[in-house]
């Protein structure tokens, strides 16, 4: 494997995962319309590893710059990171979500078919579990969805399956990402949420940083052992090295389907995360209780042993320093890469 497709590339997974492919000696090849960030992350990329990827900014929808990329390239495998991403957002305008995700998908999968490029790892989502029925999750869990996000995930499941049946000469991996969190320990690359963060992690820092007043605990009242929701928060760039594995297996086993897990196996809680942000960089992080957040489920850790046995991957970097290289991020760019 050496030439690779990253649709997406310039988002927050993406450009992560830029580095570790570099880094594994690979070429990434970068497709986004940055619909939802910057080609400024591109040259934080280069100035980690020195490389600037080569960049086409166009949608997955246009299949007529989707057959350029592959008539121009060498294309050895396609990274599908290209989505949006917020579940609120997608339950307010579920048609751009199923164009952009799923029919988004079918455009390069046909693309990907006409140029005789069979090997795709998919960004899935542990949203795909629904509401499990115990923790730790293993992949052959029930699915289901709650919102037009998670089903979004779960039809491009399905048709990378189907695809995989009717054709075995596909080779396609589903990752499926617990909560990525953290940020590439440089300072240089990191997330950058549109507006008024959704997302824990996002959330603190902004308090953090002064932008925001407090932080909204939602809900205090579940099943776990301080009440607060728990989750399996994963540091990006162990996310992101996922992908060089999953790629290093599909070269040793070109035509296999297979899914794993992306996680660290440890739940913590929303207060966890509070307290060990705090304890790490010396702010106070106000907070109050509020209600639950609708869709909201008690807790969500995956299981990691496939991932640990198939891939070789187990994660590096715990709590501790998530919270420490998504400060230093946030800090150093309270603007994202306008900073
Ligand atoms: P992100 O928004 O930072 O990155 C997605 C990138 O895709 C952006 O750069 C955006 O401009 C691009 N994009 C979107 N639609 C496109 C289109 N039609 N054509 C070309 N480019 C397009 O998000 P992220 O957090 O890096 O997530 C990457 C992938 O991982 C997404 O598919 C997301 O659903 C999935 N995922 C993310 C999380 C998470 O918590 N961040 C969890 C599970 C799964
Ligand atoms: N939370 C708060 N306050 C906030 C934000 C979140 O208390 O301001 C709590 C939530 O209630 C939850 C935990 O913090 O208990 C984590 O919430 P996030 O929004 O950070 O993450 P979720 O697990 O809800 O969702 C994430 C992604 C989804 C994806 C899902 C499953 O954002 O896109 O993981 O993979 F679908």
């Amino acid at each position: 494997m050496k030439n690779i497709l990253v649709t997406g590339g310039a988002g927050f997974i993406g450009s992560h995962a830029l580095v570790e492919l570099v880094e594994a000696g690979m070429n990434p090849i970068v497709y986004d319309n940055l619909s939802n960030s910057t080609d400024k992350s591109l040259k934080a990329v280069e100035s980690i590893c020195g490389v600037y990827p080569k960049f086409y900014q166009a949608d997955i929808l246009d299949e007529e710059a989707l057959d350029r990329v592959f008539a121009e390239n060498d294309i050895d495998a396609v990274i599908h990171f290209a989505g949006l991403k917020s579940v609120g957002e997608s339950v307010a305008q579920p048609v751009r979500y199923y164009e952009n995700n799923v029919a988004g998908t079918v455009c390069l999968l046909k693309a990907m078919e006409r140029a005789g490029v069979r090997k795709i790892v998919f960004s899935s989502s542990a949203t795909v579990y629904g509401s499990p029925k115990s923790c730790p999750i293993s992949e052959d869990f029930p699915l289901s969805t709650t919102n037009p996000y998670g089903a979004s995930k779960l039809m491009i499941e399905s048709i990378l399956k189907d695809l995989y049946h009717s054709d075995h000469r596909w080779g396609i991996t589903l990752l499926r990402y617990f909560n990525p969190i953290g940020a590439h320990k440089s300072g240089k690359i990191g997330e950058v949420p549109s507006g008024i963060p959704n997302n824990l992690m996002p959330y603190i820092t902004n308090v953090a940083v002064g932008q925001l007043e407090k932080l909204h605990v939602f809900g205090n009242d579940y099943p776990t052992p301080d009440g607060t929701g728990v989750r399996d928060y994963i540091h990006v760039s162990d996310l992101a090295r996922g992908h060089v594995l999953a790629l290093q297996r599909l070269e040793k086993y070109p035509e296999e389907l297979n899914i794993y897990n992306l996680g660290t196996g440890t739940g913590y809680s929303v207060l966890d995360l509070v307290n060990t942000f705090m304890e790490v960089t010396g702010i106070d992080i106000p907070y109050v209780i509020d209600p639950r957040r609708p869709g909201d489920i008690a807790e969500c850790y995956a299981n990691p042993e496939k991932a640990k046995k198939e891939l070789g991957f187990e994660a590096q970097f715990g709590i501790k320093e998530m919270c420490e290289d998504a400060w230093r991020w946030q800090e150093g760019h309270p603007h994202g890469y306008e900073d």
